[in-house]
């Protein structure tokens, strides 16, 4: 960190959960004192905290659509008063919540270690459990319930598309053909469903359990992960005061190619190989913070594998 002498807050830490890249975000977003920001993604605080400590009378609009997390800032809202504040919602539906104008937004992608640690969230294929795999169990369908239901191109997009998956064809077909039979409706079951599709000799070369890629895919699909980034972005955006930061930490190439997208879009940069508007003609609405994604130190990767995967984009708008 050139220029700025950051004391890095010691926030109290949630056991389980270390916030990735906090050092990085704290640079970037930079409080002033009295700024108000939004967590999208409150987790377990961590950042949350951390910007609260930042600067004196920081205060933060958290949000998360996992109802545990209420549990989990209870002592936050109970210490800070109006300078914190969670709102139990889908950042998805930024759009229909009061943040007023903010001076920086941050967005940690994905799920946190309290919901893959939460067997019968269903998750994780490493214990058996109900295949849940809802940030918010109170709405939409469970995994289980999605599998049973969706058409065969929702399948083929959760699988390939989203999951990333080189057999996704017999993955597909092997889904479908387990319907009705009960082997859907838990993590164990499903997973050798997939993992029994899978060509031994590909099981054989992969590093990771072959049923990785699909449970992602499927993950991805249930919670409408890459639409909830698509809308809320341009409205954290649009919130932000001139000046303003927008960050968001993504850990796989899906959730940051919406991001990307964005981020040249509102920075006039090219969004392609393909693209040749002239550069005259773009508007610029922010300039990128990093020219590249930061990634995480080599520190931070020692001691929180989780950072290993993780993409920090950051602009200021103009
Ligand atoms: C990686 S964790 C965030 C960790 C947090 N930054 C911390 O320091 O503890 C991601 C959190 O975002 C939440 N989340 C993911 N997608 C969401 C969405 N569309 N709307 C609201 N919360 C979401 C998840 O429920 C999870 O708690």
């Amino acid at each position: 960190m050139v220029g700025i002498n950051f004391e890095l807050p010691s926030p109290v830490m949630m056991p389980g959960h270390l916030p990735v890249m906090l050092a990085e975000v704290l640079e970037l977003l930079a409080p002033e004192p009295g700024a108000c920001v939004l967590d999208a993604t409150f987790g377990g605080g961590g950042h949350t905290r951390a910007l609260l400590d930042s600067a004196p009378g920081v205060s933060v609009v958290a949000l998360d659509r996992d109802p545990a997390a209420r549990d989990r800032a209870a002592s936050l809202a109970g210490s800070r008063g109006q300078q914190f504040t969670l709102i139990d919602t889908d950042f998805g539906r930024l759009d229909q919540v009061e943040t007023g104008p903010l001076d920086g937004a941050l967005f940690d992608l994905g799920v946190s270690s309290f919901q893959l640690d939460e067997t019968e969230r269903g998750f994780s294929f490493r214990h058996d459990a109900p295949a849940d795999m809802r940030m918010d169990p109170r709405c939409g369908v469970s995994a289980a319930e999605w599998l049973e239901t969706a058409t065969e191109a929702m399948l083929v997009q959760a699988v390939r598309e989203y999951g990333e998956e080189s057999s996704w064809r017999r993955v597909v077909r092997a889904l479908v053909a387990a319907r009705g039979t009960g082997r859907l409706a838990r993590t164990a079951s499903l997973a050798e469903v997939v993992t029994e599709a899978i060509p031994a000799a590909q099981r054989r070369q992969s590093r990771i359990h072959p049923a990785t890629r699909t449970f992602q895919g499927i993950r991805i699909a249930v919670n409408d992960e890459i639409g909830a980034i698509g809308r809320a972005l341009p409205v954290a955006f649009e919130r932000l005061r001139p000046g303003g930061v927008l960050a968001v930490i993504s850990f796989h190439s899906l959730e940051d190619r919406p991001v990307k997208h964005f981020f040249r879009r509102m920075c006039g940069q090219p969004l392609g190989a393909h693209d040749s508007t002239p550069q005259d003609l773009r508007a610029k609405f922010a300039e990128p913070l990093t020219r590249k994604p930061r990634t995480a130190s080599r520190a931070e990767l020692d001691t929180n594998p989780r950072s290993r995967s993780a993409k920090l984009r950051a602009l200021r708008k103009l």
